[in-house]
């Protein structure tokens, strides 16, 4: 089940309790890191970097402990973006221990839910593509068996539901 934007409560964001989320895709080695560097390079624009903390995972363990797809990394770098994270599992600590879960397509989201037991845990999990009411879109498309394209698109989908969800936070940080 998708839930409605309307659902997520939020709580005050400050630098004493900066507000934790994570990005969640199959791999953890394209869209979820991308999410991740785009979001993270946003914050420093902004200066906003104390304020959040940011992680990604991969509902799949097929490429823990790796770095981000060269391919996705070439694509991020060509914007400026780095992404440093390294591959892991989601785990059932973090369906816990983040503020907000976004997951890059339904299949994640199923995932995800289906390790979750209470309803404040549910009320957390949201689709990346619904930050971006403009796009119409769901799922951002998996580009690891794609041509370099995939990646620029899923780069430039990302980049414009990455600045639409920092929109979305901002009225709740408290300086
Ligand atoms: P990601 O892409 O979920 O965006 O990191 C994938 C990466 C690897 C695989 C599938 C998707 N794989 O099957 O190895």
């Amino acid at each position: 089940m998708i839930n409605s934007l309307e659902s997520l409560s939020f709580r005050p964001i400050s630098k004493k309790e900066p507000y934790k989320i994570i990005f969640v895709c199959l791999g953890n080695i394209c869209r979820s890191p991308t999410a991740e560097g785009i979001f993270i390079h946003l914050l420093r624009k902004y200066k906003l970097q104390d304020y959040f903390e940011i992680d990604s995972a991969g509902t799949s363990a097929y490429h823990e402990g790796e770095r981000a797809d060269s391919r996705s990394r070439a694509t991020a770098q060509k914007h400026s973006v780095d992404l440093p994270s390294r591959s892991r599992r989601f785990t059932n600590f973090d369906t816990n221990y983040f503020d907000l879960i976004i997951a890059m397509d339904e299949d994640n989201l199923t995932n995800i839910q289906s390790m979750m037991h209470f309803p404040d845990q549910l009320q957390k999990v949201y689709l990346m593509m619904q930050f971006d009411s403009e796009s119409g879109l769901k799922a951002v498309p998996d580009p690891y068996y794609g041509g370099s394209n995939g990646f620029e698109n899923v780069f430039e989908m990302l980049e414009k539901a990455c600045e639409s969800l920092l929109n979305f936070l901002k009225p709740h940080i408290s300086k």
